[in-house]
């Protein structure tokens, strides 16, 4: 198992590009599941829960294409037939994303197996909402053997459309219901609809492939279905998780960067609270600068669904309150279990408590190097900026995590003056 080895106190300083968001990619790489024609994409991020996912839908029968063999970042995807609609235990144990093919193969072949996904270290995490909507689309849907066994109720008819409100907000269950409204027989109307722009970048694709979509941006979206889709060109919008991630490894370590291809817009919740730790920051449309001197100040914050404070940010703002100049109260109002990078913290130094859904973080001067452990993909990223920022050296196990949703962390952070390896 790889492990990532750093010595901390450099700052960081220098220019990098931003990736496309992974959690843009893995719903527009399920929507070529919708049409016969070849789908092209670009700026795909280069990550281990992308290659999941391109594993799983060609074992569905779908062609992939790079076609410059360098670039991993531009591929073709096309369905023309689906030999197989079924997600697999095996894949989808890996990686819970792995659930975006329901919505479309139940919408295009009237018939999807997809394993149920388990717990994760971060929660729970049902899907009950995605399978209430599809119900309400007119599928019929049994769990079998640990199966989610999906179709639709009338042989040679669509899912139909309906008016579906989901008990809470839900990014996935968003996506999924969108994707099978886009193939359905009439409207669907999805109230309490996820706002992240990752949402509104697959309904961008959607929309490009022939789906008739409104409200994109907002908690209401319409969607008159269409008997099909056709192929289409897009632009993976930039990760913005990736951003706001060396966003807290600078205001950490002190220095100066420019991130480039991002969208500094869809980070404001995020680029408030840098900006109260004390981080300058210049923004364009697609680049960001960011210079940080002396010691963070300590923020407070609750996450919430977007525009709000993301949960997937969480882990990393407490790295930088754990060596602020001060006290700050984190809660986490998404997942049940998103604390378990506050041992790890512990682990180097840093004085953190935690009460019911609020953590507690006492700043200290400095943390100091040791060996921690990875537990989920944010954890890891959390303890990554811990890292650089402790004296001595720290060695972050377990980083197949990390890999998953990073492109190449380690060496944008060396191209920045990190260091930092990896280690078989
Ligand atoms: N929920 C249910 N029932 C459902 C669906 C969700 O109870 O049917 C609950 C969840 O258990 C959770 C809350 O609703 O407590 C919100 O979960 P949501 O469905 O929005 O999460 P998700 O779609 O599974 C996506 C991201 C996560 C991100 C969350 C929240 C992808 C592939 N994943 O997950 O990303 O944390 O939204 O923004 O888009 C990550 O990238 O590290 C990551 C975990």
């Amino acid at each position: 198992m790889d492990k990532l080895v750093m010595t901390g106190g450099a700052p960081l300083k220098g220019e990098i590009n931003i990736a496309g968001a992974k959690n843009a990619a893995l719903p527009i790489l399920c929507a070529s599941l919708l049409t016969a024609d070849p789908v092209e994409l670009f700026n795909v991020p280069d990550l281990q829960d992308v290659r999941t996912m391109l594993k799983l839908l060609q074992q569905m029968g779908v062609t992939l294409e790079f076609p410059n063999p360098n670039d991993r970042s531009h591929l073709i995807l096309q369905a023309g037939t689906i030999s197989s609609p079924e997600a697999p235990y095996e894949l989808v144990k890996t990686m819970r994303a792995s659930i975006l093919v329901l919505g479309p193969l139940l919408a295009r072949m009237g018939r999807a197996t997809v394993s149920l996904p388990g717990g994760c270290a971060i929660g729970a995490r049902p899907v009950d909402q995605h399978i209430k909507g599809l119900k309400a689309m007119g599928a019929s849907i049994q769990i079998r053997k640990g199966f989610i066994v999906a179709k639709i109720a009338e042989p040679n008819t669509r899912l139909q459309g309906n008016a579906i409100l989901t008990d809470m907000i839900t990014v996935t269950g968003t996506e999924n219901l969108l994707m099978a409204a886009c193939l359905a027989e009439g409207t669907t109307i999805l109230e309490n609809a996820a706002r992240e722009p990752e949402v509104g970048d697959l309904a961008e694709l959607l929309v490009k492939m022939g789906a008739k979509i409104s409200g994109i941006g907002s908690d209401r979206l319409v969607i008159e279905g269409v008997p099909t889709l056709h192929g289409a060109s897009h632009h993976v919008i930039a990760d913005r998780i990736e951003t706001g991630t060396f966003l807290c490894a600078v205001a950490a370590t002190g220095g100066e960067i420019v991130l480039k291809n991002c969208r500094p817009d869809t980070l404001d919740a995020v680029l408030v609270k840098l900006k109260e730790a004390g981080l300058k920051m210049k923004k364009g449309a697609d680049w960001i600068s960011a210079s940080m001197s002396g010691r963070p100040k300590p923020v407070s914050f609750r996450t919430s669904e977007y525009p709000a404070f993301p949960t997937d940010m969480q882990a990393q703002f407490m790295a930088l309150n754990a060596i602020a100049g001060g006290s700050s109260r984190i809660t986490e109002t998404i997942f049940e279990n998103r604390f378990m990078h506050v041992q790890e913290l512990n682990r180097l130094g840093a004085d953190i408590s935690i009460e019911g859904n609020t953590a507690i973080v006492e700043g200290v001067d400095k943390l100091s190097g040791a060996t921690v452990m990875a537990t989920d993909l944010r954890a890891s990223a959390s303890l990554v900026i811990a890292g650089l920022a402790a004296q001595g050296e720290t060695q972050v196990d377990r980083i197949y995590h990390l890999d998953r949703g990073y492109d190449r962390m380690e060496q944008k952070l060396t191209q920045l003056g990190a260091n930092i390896r990896r280690m078989k």
